[in-house]
């Protein structure tokens, strides 16, 4: 791979290159081209002398985006710039580039460009880096769980409850959308649909984790959940990677204590590993230009925390007007939440007990019967990344939330069976992996952190 080759301590001894020229500079007595292979922002440095094997014949076709095999050796390279290059004995084109047509060409592109061009564009320097940084935290994930004695739980996709309660799901059916069999009283019959009942893609795997962290004690899912609310922000997407950790025997304390453990982590772990791909993307100007610095920062500080009923009142103390007006009850805003990171506490915070109205029916009931042993987990720039709480372990009080939140007991039964046999105090959050992405590369649209993005009106 082109990174180990220009990073390493010595004169690698190899006999070929292989990879996409990036840009190719001829004149009579020697060619030059730069050769990537998408592992690393800087590429390789191929010097062909006129009358290289194969060369000739070539030469015309190698443009930007061809990809060509390269026969020579390594060696240390005279000039400033890097450190070695590959002086070519043959070249081989493997596939032309109709350079005329190709879209991306060496002068920088807008992400908008670059956003109608999803299939190509991991092939400019920003989304190879945004590929690996992503890659990178992937794998940080892993790391710090199974370091800790969590067990990664793969929670189904397709599911029949509705989580976050919100309403917001893609329907799994097999009907023929013309021809829906309908009920006597003229409903959807979905006794006749492929799982005999009504079937959707999962907002979050957290139910089901439940049953596993009331089993295995520590259990983690890191998978892609689903939402169809009609969000056309630069923070939602219809398509996205949650990771939700789930504890036996954690209350809301332990459970924040632990986000705020691992989002440092992952965030040391990518400044560590990314280096060069954060700073590309501080060059570029995609972030801000103390982004690293922040983060760094940020990376050796503590959390914030606050009772969201104190979080109001600093809101409504400020002097910012804002769109939403403040009041005990509301749901935080963005407006409101970025007061909070940005304007006040300056860094993280995480707001807890919010009034029980706003949140999901499985949240423990505070004592004063109003709020729940919620935890958000706020950012600069961009607000939530983490939402979590400690979960109503309680039969009746679990019950009775279910029924204040119009739930069918009996869909939630199995749900309300982890209540009913050794019930224990526990507690969870979920992670939008494309949220950490974007507070971690500074990038300011989520659809620039996941390859493929899914966001209303577009599924390319
Ligand atoms: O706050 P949410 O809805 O919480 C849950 O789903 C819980 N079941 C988690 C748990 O306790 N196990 O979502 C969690 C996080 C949010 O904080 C946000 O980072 C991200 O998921 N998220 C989204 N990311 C991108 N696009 C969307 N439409 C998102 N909705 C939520
Ligand atoms: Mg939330």
């Amino acid at each position: 791979m082109i990174k180990n080759l220009i990073n390493a301590p010595e004169l690698p001894k190899i006999n070929m290159v292989r990879g996409w020229v990036r840009t190719h500079r001829q004149s009579k007595s020697v060619s030059f081209f730069d050769l990537n292979d998408g592992t690393s922002i800087k590429g390789l440095q191929v010097v062909i002398a006129p009358e290289t094997k194969g060369y000739q014949e070539v030469a015309a076709k190698i443009t930007t985006g061809a990809s060509v095999i390269v026969l020579g050796e390594m060696k240390d390279s005279p000039a400033k710039g890097q450190r070695y290059e590959f002086h070519a004995s043959e070249v081989r084109l493997i596939g032309e580039s109709d350079a005329e047509n190709y879209p991306l060409q060496k002068k920088g592109h807008t992400l908008e460009f670059l956003r109608e061009h999803l299939h190509l564009r991991p092939r400019s320097n920003t989304f190879g880096a945004i590929a690996r940084i992503r890659s990178r935290a992937a794998f940080a994930v892993h790391q710090y769980f199974q370091d800790r004695d969590f067990y990664y739980l793969t929670s189904p996709i397709i599911s029949t409850s509705d989580c976050e309660g919100a309403g917001a799901m893609f329907r799994v059916t097999t009907f023929d959308l013309d021809k829906v069999p309908l009920t006597s009283d003229k409903k959807v019959d979905y006794s006749k649909d492929f799982f005999g009942e009504e079937a959707s893609l999962t907002v979050s795997g957290q139910l089901e984790g439940e049953a596993y962290a009331t089993a295995i004690s520590k259990i983690y899912t890191f998978g892609p959940t689903f939402r169809a609310e009609n969000s056309n922000t630069t923070r939602h997407l219809a398509e996205f990677w949650m990771i939700e950790p789930e504890m036996a025997f954690y209350e809301l304390k332990d459970n924040q204590e632990l986000a705020q453990d691992f989002v440092l982590y992952l965030i040391k772990d990518v400044l560590k590993n990314c280096d060069e791909e954060l700073r590309f993307l501080q060059e570029r100007e995609w972030t801000s230009n103390d982004h690293i610095e922040v983060l760094q920062k940020v990376s050796e500080s503590k959390f914030e925390t606050v009772d969201y009923t104190e979080a109001i009142k600093i809101l409504e103390k400020s002097k910012t007007s804002f769109e939403f007006p403040v009041s005990w009850g509301i749901d935080l805003q963005s407006e409101h939440e970025r007061f909070l990171t940005d304007e006040h506490f300056k860094g993280p915070v995480t707001v807890i007990n919010y009034p029980k109205e706003i949140k999901a029916f499985y949240m423990r009931l505070n004592e004063d019967e109003k709020t729940v042993r919620a935890m958000d987990v706020l950012v600069p720039r961009l607000g939530e990344i983490i939402g979590g709480s400690q979960r109503e372990e309680r039969f009746d009080v679990l019950l009775q939330k279910m029924k204040a939140q119009d739930l069918d007991p009996n869909k939630y039964s199995w749900y309300l069976d982890l209540r009913r046999f050794g019930t224990v105090p526990h507690s969870g959050f979920g992670l939008g992996f494309e949220r950490f992405l974007m507070y971690v590369t500074g990038m300011q649209n989520i659809r620039d952190v996941i390859p493929f993005p899914r966001y209303p009106g577009s599924a390319k």
